[in-house]
Formats: structure tokens, sequence, C-alpha cells
């Protein structure tokens, strides 16, 4: 009997969570021979509704579920927990930007930072959905002294899920086709989806696609602004396919990345790209299979690249500066 895995989950009773959760234990994101312990983190007043949720995953049946387990403090929560997927927080609404959520949200991951530091299993790893999802991942990554800085990251796999999808569509082509789509920055409307190295089929995206005006303007654009379309239209932020990118995130993280491919996760930065070290910064990363990474620092950016790259540093030094006194 394989030992179960512990995925902590925060916001387990909200909308994200509610797709995320069932992904999760349907084998989707560790495979069909992982068991799975969830550690389901509310504040108090969600516990009721938790219970629900709790119902309604007894009710799916899954195999591969081992133990579900609920709790209203990050203490406890954390605990042994393997894999930590911090998606609670406060959606942004119509009108506002993602950065605007960083005084209600930022606070909530010092503690989590801190009880993940001191209560999580040995080989943990981190990732962040709730936003400002990067300037999040750096209060956690700062209140967690004790674990090595790349265990973690941010989710920016949205974007590049977004951004392949795009490519396809314009291409005439399904998705799978779509290949090396690094996305780079913050998960914002600064983020710059790399078009210039990402293929169709294996061959390079402006050599198919050759109405390079819309590659560089609508394009950009799209990937940019989506999460702002998804609320106008919905009224809600983006849920389903947050989840379903999370999913995705955490299962390349565990997966070996093919060679001549890579996925994007906002990871700290080592200076590659000529970024600040240390800040937490969407790339090209390349998985070992282990909960490993390295850094794709090869790809050769062309000036119009390398001026996108500065301005979503630049934001995303605005935002550390703004939480600075909640990071240690
Ligand atoms: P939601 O309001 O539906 O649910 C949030 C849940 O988090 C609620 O159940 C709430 O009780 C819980 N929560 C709040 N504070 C908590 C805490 N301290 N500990 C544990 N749980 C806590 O929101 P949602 O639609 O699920 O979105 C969650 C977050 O994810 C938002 O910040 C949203 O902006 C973000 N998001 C990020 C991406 C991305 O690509 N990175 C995509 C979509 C949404
Ligand atoms: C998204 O990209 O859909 C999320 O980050 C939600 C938002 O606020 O845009």
């Amino acid at each position: 009997m394989t030992t179960p895995i512990r995925v902590a989950v925060t916001g387990p009773a909200g909308s994200i969570g509610y797709s995320l959760l069932f992904r999760i234990a349907s084998g989707s994101m560790l495979g069909p021979d992982t068991p799975i312990i969830l550690q389901l983190v509310e504040i108090p007043q969600a516990m009721n509704a938790l219970e629900g949720v709790v119902m309604e995953l007894e009710d799916g049946a899954f195999e591969l579920i081992a133990g579900i387990e609920t709790y209203d403090n990050p203490n406890d929560g954390f605990k042994d927990a393997n894999i930590c997927m911090l998606v609670g927080g406060m959606p942004r609404g119509k009108g506002m930007l993602r950065a605007d959520l960083v005084q209600a949200n930022g606070p909530i991951f010092t503690g989590q930072g801190k009880a993940i530091n001191d209560f999580a299993a040995d080989d943990v790893r981190v990732m962040v959905v709730g936003n400002p999802c990067n300037t999040n991942a750096l209060i956690a990554m700062h209140s967690a002294p004790d674990i090595p800085n790349e265990r973690f990251s941010a989710m920016t796999r949205l974007d590049e899920n977004r951004g392949k999808a795009q490519i396809a569509k314009k291409a005439g082509v399904g998705v799978e086709a779509i290949s090396n789509l690094a996305i780079f920055g913050n998960h914002s409307n600064t983020m710059y989806p790399h078009f210039f190295d990402a293929k169709i089929n294996g061959k390079l995206v402006p050599d198919v696609i050759t109405d390079h005006k819309w590659l560089k303007e609508d394009f950009i654009s799209t990937i940019q602004n989506r999460g702002k379309e998804i609320i106008d239209a919905r009224g809600a932020s983006s849920a389903a396919s947050a989840a379903s990118a999370a999913v995705d995130h955490v299962r390349s993280w565990y997966t070996e990345t093919p060679k001549d491919d890579f996925v994007s996760m906002a990871v700290p930065s080592t200076g590659a790209y000529g970024i600040e070290p240390g800040l937490i910064f969407s790339q090209p990363v390349r998985c070992d299979g282990k909960g490993g990474y390295e850094i794709v620092e090869t790809l050769e950016l062309n000036d119009f690249a390398v001026e996108k790259l500065k301005l979503t540093e630049a934001q995303l030094k605005e935002e550390r500066a703004i939480v600075k006194d909640l990071l240690k």
C-alpha cells in the first residue's frame, strides 16, 4: 500500500475549492495510484459550509481518498502536509485590480507561511493561487525561513493555458499542438506571454501565425485581461478554469517535463533573464519528476520581450514595497 500524500488546501469552501477538491480526489493531480489525505483549511465562519463540501466529497466515493480532515486554523491544518495549495482569500470584484487585494489577502500569508514552516512535512511544496499570487507567495516564503525558497511557487498556469487556447484557436489546431509557451512575470495585467519561442506542431508561432500585429497586441492583451473579462461576464472571478490550472501546476511539478518543452511557474528569481533575485517571477521551468525543477534560462529574448519583462518586474517591485512590513 502506497503511503498517502497529504494535500492541504486553503479556501476549500470557496468557488475554486468546489472544483478543485473533486479533481484532486479523482486522481487528476497526482495520478491514479496515489492515495491522498485532504487537509481542508478554512476560516471559522466557513466551517459549516465546509461540512457540506465534505459530505459531497464523501458522496463521490473516491477510491483514492484515504482521509478528509477539516481545520479552522493553519497550525493544525498544515501539520505534516506534503503539498500546500494556498487558494483561500478574497477574489477581486468588478473594477478592481488583483493588486488591490494585497491589503486584505497579504496578511493571510504571514500566518500560513509560518505555520507551514513550523508544522508541514520536510518535503513540503507550496503553491499560491490567492491573489495577488506572486506577492502572496513572496510573503509566505519570507515567513518560512527554514524551508528552501524554491519550494514556493505561484500559479501562472492559467495564463499559460489561456495563451495556448488562444493560439490554437487562431491557428485552427487543437490545443495539444501548442508547446513552449513561456509566461513571464506577474499574474497581472503586465504579465507577458512570450509567443516568439512558442511552437505549433514544432514550428515557431510567428512562422505559422503571420498576423504579427495580432500576436504583439491582441494576443498579449487578451491574456493579460482575461481574468477581468471573465469577471465582467460572469459577475465572479474564474473558478473552474483556475482549479484546473492548479491541478496542472502541481501535476507538472511532480512530473518530468519533456526535454524539448517547459511549463510556466512563478518561482523565486535566481537572476535569470536579468530579473532581480528573490522576486516571485513567472518563467519557464523544467521539472525533474521528484518535486525539483530548473529554470530554463536559454531563451534568447529580443528587445520587445526584454521591455515587457522590465515592465512586469517593476510592477512586482511596487507590490513588494507595499507589503514590505510583512516581509521578514
Ligand atoms: P471565494 O471567495 O469563492 O472563496 C475563497 C475562500 O477562501 C472562502 O471559502 C473563504 O472563507 C476562504 N478563506 C478566506 N480567508 C482564508 C484563510 N485565511 N484561510 C483559509 N481560507 C480562507 O474565492 P475564489 O473564487 O475561490 O478565489 C480564491 C482566490 O483565488 C482569490 O484571491 C482569487 O483572486 C484567486 N484566483 C487566482 C487565480 C490565479 O490564476 N492565480 C485564478 C482565479 C482566482
Ligand atoms: C484570473 O486570472 O482569472 C484570476 O486571477 C481572477 C482575477 O481576479 O482575474
